[in-house]
């Protein structure tokens, strides 16, 4: 009966990816996301490998054709031309081939590229396709330390929000005080056609992500330029952590293939950066905070931003400390694992990133926690994600204490996490 069920939930997660499948890339929902997103797309890869193995080594192959010359790869790639999405290609202007936005997002790629390798029926067919993707998911790698830690810190920063996926987090909000939105071109919205406003960011953080947009574009989006010319300069800790866990696996994976080069410099960024987080750790919230590079202080601001580090390879007793935070949350919450601490007076249940669940950050910690030994907890955020999906269906997030699907609907990386929570569940 249980497995009938699991295998009813497994083919509905089929037809959501089917669905957004646009032959070579995936879009992640009709209407509010019309194009190619970057982790996204490397997420819903792992989801697409457990039907169609070519399928998802392509869909990773299409964002990195679009990787910009000097390594960086682009958080959307505008493969067509569709007006339900703002702000599109007239707005950003980043001179492209193809159209593509001109900043980057969350480094899953390597990452995902291990893990479709690793779990490879196809052996020969895995080691020709990663092997022709390591050196570009190097040179990503490569690019993040020379234009996001100038002065060779071991962390990266991002310049925009939407860098961080985590877009209205409550981590931006001080810094946001100092970016200003005189000269913001009028504009329309369109998310809010398509979500409910009251889950949406709101206008004064548009104003802000257009005022960035138009500052960086106005400086001809130079890489080499665009980190000390920004006001928003944040050092986020689950966006670190992904890049540590993604340079540790490109190492191994290069290490596998052969690729010396690439492992060793992947490997010294892993170690370099790891050290570096220390820095971010918050014994009185017992999980790490973002750095306020600009001002050089922590935020006081409890997000699964610091709880996302247990993807990465830090110190057993962080791990500990941070699983039983996760259960004091999970104390007051009815889904885990929310993206925002519920003590604090600025959570927000049903606002994108202010306090809702999200299924891919529960994936990539349940990951980190089972993989460290910390399986109960693992095990409770899995249950978790699976209730979500069979109560609400496959929404783009949910509401932490009631369970509302939230957000777009018929969401391709939820589903995609379903098919790999339901599958390694087995
Ligand atoms: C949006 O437009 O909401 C996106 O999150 C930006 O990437």
């Amino acid at each position: 009966m249980i497995s009938l069920a699991v295998n009813e939930t497994i083919a509905r997660a089929v037809e959501v990816l089917r669905e957004n499948d646009h032959g070579d890339y995936t879009i992640p929902t009709k209407g509010l996301y019309p194009f190619q997103w970057n982790w996204d797309s490397c997420l819903t890869a792992l989801g697409l490998a457990h039907y169609d193995e070519a399928r998802a080594w392509t869909e990773i192959e299409t964002l990195f054709a679009h990787q910009w010359p000097d390594g960086m790869v682009p958080h959307i790639v505008f493969h067509v031309l569709n007006d339900s999405y703002f702000p599109g290609p007239e707005v950003w202007r980043t001179n492209r081939p193809t159209a593509t936005s001109g900043i980057t997002q969350p480094a899953v790629a390597g990452f995902a590229v291990r893990r479709l390798f690793d779990r490879a029926k196809d052996k020969k067919l895995a080691a020709e396709r990663a092997r022709a993707l390591l050196p570009k998911i190097d040179a990503w790698h490569r690019w993040f330390y020379e234009n996001r830690d100038p002065r060779g810190e071991g962390l990266v920063a991002i310049i925009h929000p939407w860098e961080s996926g985590r877009d209205n987090s409550i981590d931006w909000d001080d810094a946001f005080e100092r970016v200003p939105t005189e000269g913001v071109e009028p504009y329309t919205r369109r998310d809010t056609l398509h979500a409910n406003p009251a889950h949406r960011p709101t206008k004064a953080q548009y104003d802000r992500y257009l005022w960035l947009l138009q500052h960086f574009r106005a400086l001809g989006w130079d890489n080499a330029k665009l980190h000390d010319a920004s006001p928003f300069q944040i050092v986020d800790p689950g966006f670190n952590a992904i890049l540590i866990r993604s340079t540790a696996d490109l190492a191994d994976l290069a290490e596998t293939l052969g690729e010396m080069e690439i492992a060793d410099a992947n490997r010294s960024r892993a170690k370099k950066g790891l050290s570096a987080m220390e820095r971010l750790w918050s014994d009185a919230h017992g999980q790490y905070l973002c750095l306020d590079r600009a001002m050089g202080k922590l935020i006081d601001s409890a997000s699964v931003g610091g709880i996302l580090p247990v993807f990465s390879a830090i110190p057993k007793p962080r791990i500990a400390a941070i699983a039983a935070t996760i259960e004091r949350i999970a104390g007051k919450a009815r889904y885990i694992v929310p993206s925002h601490d519920l003590d604090d007076p600025r959570f927000d249940a049903k606002r994108y990133w202010r306090g809702p669940v999200w299924l891919v950050v529960n994936y990539m910690i349940a990951d980190g926690l089972a993989a460290s030994g910390h399986t109960q907890v693992a095990h409770r955020i899995t249950r978790s994600s699976v209730d979500l999906i069979a109560e609400s269906g496959f929404a783009e997030y949910y509401d932490p204490l009631s369970g509302e699907p939230l957000g777009g609907g018929r969401f391709t990386w939820t589903a995609a996490m379903v098919i790999e929570f339901l599958k390694s569940e087995r």
